[in-house]
């Protein structure tokens, strides 16, 4: 997991919970340096949302799921990632994203990006299949909710039944007509 996403975790732990919260988690993982171009295991993820569920009495689920929807809203990522926020709405960014993913994680040797596939089945829907050995499906969910709350946009989200493995389909309805049906 390249290790831009635990810096951004550490301005959203900070930021939602406290720097106290986060100086236990980052102390009982041992102290590692954390680097934007560094490369770490998920399992420290996983494990660093644990620590902070933990201390807050929620799940390593509910706090990774929390972190998604905190990630297109982090004041970090709307810096670093600047360019590809240049989209006018919810719908045009996340039609962007396969793209996004698959050029940003092209200089990481082992890196597993997510992807994407599209349908944009009517102006204000969009059908979008994510694939992932990792099946963040929620967490899926939460970035899309994310991307809505970043556009001041709602949205509304039902899963679709998927035969392919390793996915989570899912309808997004765009809830803001004016900005999708002319
Ligand atoms: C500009 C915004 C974004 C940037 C820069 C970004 C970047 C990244 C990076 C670097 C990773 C780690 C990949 C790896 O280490 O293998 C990642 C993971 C992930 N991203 Fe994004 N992301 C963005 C927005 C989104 C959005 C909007 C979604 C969903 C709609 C999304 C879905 C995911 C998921 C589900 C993962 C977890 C990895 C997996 O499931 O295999 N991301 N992202």
């Amino acid at each position: 997991m390249k290790g831009i996403i635990f810096v951004i975790f550490k301005e959203f732990v900070e930021s939602k919970y406290s720097k106290d919260v986060y100086g236990k988690v980052i102390n009982e993982l041992g102290n590692p340096a954390i680097v934007e171009t560094g490369d770490y295991d998920d399992a420290v993820a996983i494990k660093a949302c644990e620590l902070v569920g933990k201390q807050v009495n929620k799940s390593a689920m509910d706090i990774l799921n929390e972190y998604g929807r905190y990630f297109p809203v982090s004041p970090k990522v709307n810096a670093v990632y600047k360019i590809y926020f240049f989209k006018k709405n919810a719908k045009e960014f996340l039609l962007n994203m396969d793209y996004v993913h698959e050029t940003i994680t092209k200089t990481i040797s082992n890196a597993k990006p997510p992807r994407f596939k599209y349908e944009n089945t009517a102006p204000d829907k969009l059908e979008m299949t994510y694939t992932s050995p990792r099946n963040l499906g929620k967490f899926f969910e939460n970035l899309v909710l994310g991307v809505a709350d970043k556009y001041n946009e709602k949205v509304s989200i039902k899963p679709l039944a998927s035969s392919e493995p390793n996915t989570h389909k899912i309808e997004i309805t765009f809830l803001n007509k004016e900005k999708y049906v002319k």
